[in-house]
Parts: structure tokens; sequence; C-alpha cells
């Protein structure tokens, strides 16, 4: 298949980056891995999970880490693509934002979840206001789902873009959480408006 320019120039600077570099030789799936090491080491996610859903977890990278640091957790791991079988995982094939997929991973868990991780991006479309429109519709799609599937003392991490529709989201999880936080990880790459939403403790009634 002939690449473009744009392609071209997205796959050497991909080569010159030393997340994707580190990723590969620790045989890491994806550079987003260290993304939720340092969401961890920023917010502490992991400790006392029994229970965790990795939503747009394709290739897998997310979900490696998951497995590698909770002992005894179930993981649940979900995404459109089909992703390569990891031990120890659950995976489910399934587009997240159609209403049968909230109930098919409902029903893949025994319990409320104490973690749900969302890596989702709407896939690009050339146009930047409205990939970050979708992405962030996911995002909020994410926390609405959010107060049905994780425990009341729960935490989310989800992807969102600081961008078109943010406030709108920043105030949705504010109305559902105790403690809303952003954090942009080191590497997450400087040029994008990718960052992470952190929600914990469902508000309750
Ligand atoms: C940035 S990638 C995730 C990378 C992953 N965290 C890793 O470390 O390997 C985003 C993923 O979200 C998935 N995705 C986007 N929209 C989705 C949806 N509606 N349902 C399920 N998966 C979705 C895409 O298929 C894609 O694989």
């Amino acid at each position: 298949m002939k690449k473009n320019k744009s392609s071209k120039n997205w796959i050497i600077k991909q080569h010159r980056d030393q997340y994707f570099k580190q990723a590969k030789s620790s045989g890491f799936r994806s550079r987003s891995a260290y993304k939720l090491l340092e969401l961890n080491k920023k917010f502490n996610i992991f400790s006392n999970c029994k229970t965790v859903i990795d939503l747009g977890c394709y290739p897998g990278g997310w979900s490696q880490i998951l497995k590698k640091n909770l002992k005894n957790c179930k993981i649940l791991s979900v995404d459109i693509k089909e992703m390569e079988k990891i031990d120890g995982v659950d995976f489910l094939c399934c587009d997240f934002q159609k209403k049968d997929s909230k109930e098919k991973i409902l029903k893949k868990l025994n319990s409320k979840a104490d973690l749900l991780v969302s890596d989702m991006a709407a896939d690009t479309t050339g146009n930047k206001d409205l990939d970050c429109i979708r992405t962030n519709a996911i995002c909020a799609e994410v926390i609405e789902f959010s107060s049905s599937v994780i425990k009341d003392s729960g935490v989310v991490i989800s992807k969102l873009f600081n961008g078109q529709d943010f406030l709108h989201v920043k105030n949705l999880a504010k109305s559902k959480f105790h403690r809303v936080n952003f954090f942009k990880p080191e590497s997450s790459r400087d040029y994008s408006k990718e960052t992470y939403i952190h929600c914990a403790g469902i508000k309750t009634l």
C-alpha cells in the first residue's frame, strides 16, 4: 500500500520516540502502557483492586500492565477490535457505545468493579474539533456508565481531550463523584490535547 507523507512522518517520529522504543524492548504492546503506569503513580489506582474493567484495550498495553501489577484480580478488557489473548485477562469484543454492550459487560462481572479505566478515543476524521467532540462524548458515556458498574468507593480513569465539551465532561463528573482531577502523563505526546480524568467516590443520594 502506498503511504502518504503524513503517515510516513508519523512512522519516523514513532521510531524516534523513547516510550515507543522502551515499550518494544519491554514487550509491551503499546507505548500507552507507560501512561497507565504514570496514572497509577499519581493516583495509586491499583491498590486493593479485585475487579477492573479496561475499555478500549486494543492492542493490550494497559491490560498487560494491569495483569502484571494486580494479583488475584479479575480483569475484563473490552474493544471493538479483536485483541490477541493475554493469559488471565477476559476479553469482550464489542462497541461500548451500543446499549447491549453495556449489558454484556455487566453480565460478565460477578461483582462491581473497583476500577474502570478507559483509553477509548474516537477514530480520527481529519477534523480535530469533531474528533475532540466525539472522544469527549465517549468519556461522558464512560462516566455515566460507571455508576452502574463500579463500587461506591470505586475509581474511574478516562481519556478526554482538552477542547470542546471538556467543561461539560468535568461538570458531569463533579455531579457524580466526590473527587475529580485531571492529569496529563509525560508519556502523552506534548502536541496532543489528550489528558485523563480521575474520578473517585460515587456521590450517593
Ligand atoms: C488508544 S487505543 C487504546 C490503547 C490501549 N490502552 C493499549 O494500551 O494498548 C484506543 C482504543 O479504543 C477503542 N475504541 C474506540 N471507540 C470504542 C468503542 N466505542 N467501543 C470499544 N472500543 C473502542 C479503539 O478500537 C482503540 O483500540
